[in-house]
């Protein structure tokens, strides 16, 4: 059987990793293809280390670009590799335009695709990434879901039940698997945040949709609201080159100054940082998930998400980007210990057994 696997951005890796390696353990061949979408060493590199990755065995070097240039560009590059490699079978990840890009091109091609995490849905079609998200999940043949709401969002669009696989969560067996290594990471103490073997209190902040830092105005706002909590507690922002980018572009590099700026960090160093922290802010997806599964209060800096589990089950607190509510909300927490939290269903790290396991028996 020949399979090919395909990853792109960030969040890709950390959801690919155990799928390899549980297609490995079974002994069934598969061809690592990394689209180059995210190709800077801290996002991307660092992560195929931390997370004990093969090299990918082919390198599309499409980098950055306009959404049409890089979906072209990942399409008319990974449409040679389906022709020379003749993959009996696709996987794609998330919900990256490296995802919707090589669905759409091995579709066409009538090679089967199966789509990891599935049936997400924001209902914000201003979103990349929900465009992504319905068009990979409209042309695959085989849905892999993390999450009960996954299949009412698909079979609402029409997807027949046949197709339609609820897993659990590929991320959180990445999370299971390198939580015991990721307590050796130094970054607590790189960052001084602990002193004498005791953890300080402290927020870490995450933001790069596009909804959030593309407008000055708002991101200026974020920024604020984030300054007054970065006066109460080390706030510690590992930022991400699209926001690196558009705090330059807006000059709100003055407007940063209680706020701990680094660059992004490595799946160990972040995963410990998370894990130790107080409160997590973010804009990010996967994140929300990882702080529900960590027990540690997360607040989403967007209007709304398509993890709703995470708010029902978990520690999420979906906020928006108005500065007072965010204050107002990350105050309350470092005030209030939180209360308990529920894991959801499946997610329990062995989400890429089962998914091996249906692939075995369909192919
Ligand atoms: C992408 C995904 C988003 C995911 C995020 C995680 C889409 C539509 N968006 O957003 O869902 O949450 O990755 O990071 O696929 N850049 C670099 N170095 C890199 C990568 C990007 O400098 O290695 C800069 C480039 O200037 C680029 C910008 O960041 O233009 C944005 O990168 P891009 O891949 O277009 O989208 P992300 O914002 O990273």
């Amino acid at each position: 059987m020949n399979i090919v696997l395909v990853a792109g951005a960030r969040p890709n890796f950390m959801k690919i990793a155990p799928i390899s390696r549980e297609l490995q353990k079974e002994g069934i061949g598969h061809t690592l293809v990394h689209t180059g979408q995210h190709y800077d060493e801290r996002m991307s590199k660092a992560f195929f280390d931390d997370l004990r990755l093969p090299e990918p065995d082919v390198y599309l070097g499409v980098g950055s670009g306009t959404h049409a240039e890089q979906t072209g560009k990942i399409m008319i590059e990974f449409e040679k590799v389906c022709f020379q490699l003749k993959p009996d079978l696709l996987v794609v990840v998330g919900d990256v335009n490296s995802t919707v890009a090589c669905a759409l091109v091995a579709s066409k091609l009538g090679i089967p695709v199966a789509h990891v995490e599935a049936g997400l849905r924001s209902f914000d079609r201003s979103m990349p990434e929900e465009i992504n998200r319905i068009l990979t999940d409209q042309i695959a043949d085989y849905l892999f879901t993390s999450c009960e709401d996954a299949r009412v969002n698909l079979r609402a669009e029409g997807i027949p039940a046949s197709k339609i696989f609820f897993v659990g969560n590929v991320m959180i067996d990445t999370l299971k698997r390198f939580i015991g290594i990721a307590a050796g990471s130094k970054i607590l103490d790189s960052l001084k945040l602990r002193s004498n073997g005791t953890v300080a209190k402290y927020a870490v902040l995450t933001l790069h949709r596009p909804s959030n830092v593309d407008d000055g105005d708002k991101l200026k706002g974020i920024f604020s609201a984030l300054e007054a909590l970065a006066k109460n507690v080390p706030t510690i922002f590992p930022a991400h080159p699209r926001t690196v980018q558009r705090i330059k572009e807006f000059s709100l590099d003055d407007v940063l100054t209680d706020i701990q700026a680094i660059p992004p960090l490595g799946y160990l160093d972040f995963l410990n940082l998370v894990s130790n922290a107080s409160v997590v802010l973010t804009d990010s997806g996967g994140i929300q998930e990882e702080t529900t599964v960590l027990g540690i209060p997360c607040i989403t800096l967007r209007d709304n998400t398509e993890r709703p589990v995470t708010v029902r089950e978990g520690t999420n607190n979906v906020v928006g980007n108005d500065p007072e509510r965010i204050l107002g909300t990350a105050l309350g927490i470092l005030e209030n210990a939180s209360s308990g939290n529920k894991i959801p269903r499946y997610w329990d790290g062995k989400a890429a057994g089962r998914i091996v396991k249906i692939l075995k028996n369909k192919i």
